[in-house]
């Protein structure tokens, strides 16, 4: 089962909207397998966004994602990276679609309340960067309501 790494900013965990995007994942029938509420090093979060460290916009991000702690998870289920970006929108809030949660809770680019990574490759970067050797998967028992027998 896929896994993708998603991390509250700190945005979203000031204005307490930590328990507003797990609702949503889980509503959508991902499972939690980690999480963590985490303050940043610089260092970590300079290894997390490393593919954007020559981006005018780069000493900026390390300062907001450092400016407070951060809700770090990992989530789980069938084409977990992709249903998880969709449910978060498009990057820049303005060009969200409405009910995403970067459409329904932000207006700018920089304080976009929540991380997804893009692909698997990051996201297997991602979830040993945050979290190391992330446990085994727990069964849920309505698992099978929300996708068949793989
Ligand atoms: P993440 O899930 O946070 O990685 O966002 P993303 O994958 O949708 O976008 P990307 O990885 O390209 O950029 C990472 C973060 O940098 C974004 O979430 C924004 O907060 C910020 N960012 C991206 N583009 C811009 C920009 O043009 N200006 C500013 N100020 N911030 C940007
Ligand atoms: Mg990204």
């Amino acid at each position: 089962m896929e896994r993708s790494f998603v991390m509250v900013k700190p945005d979203g965990v000031q204005r307490g909207l930590v328990g507003e995007v797990i609702s949503r994942l889980e509503r959508r029938g991902l499972k939690l397998v980690a999480a963590k509420l985490m303050t940043v090093s610089r260092e970590l979060a300079e290894q997390h966004y490393a593919e954007l460290k020559d981006k005018p916009f780069f000493p900026g991000l390390i300062d907001f994602i450092t400016s407070g702690p951060v809700m770090a998870m990992v989530w789980e289920g069938p084409n977990a990276i992709a249903t998880i970006r969709k449910t978060m929108g498009a990057t820049n809030p303005a060009n969200a679609e409405p009910g995403t949660i970067r459409a329904d809770f932000a207006c700018d680019v920089s304080y976009n309340v929540v991380h997804g990574s893009d692909g698997p490759e990051n996201a297997a970067r991602e979830i040993k960067l945050w979290f190391g050797e992330v446990e085994a998967s727990w069964t849920r028992s309505v698992d099978r309501w929300i996708f068949p027998e793989r």
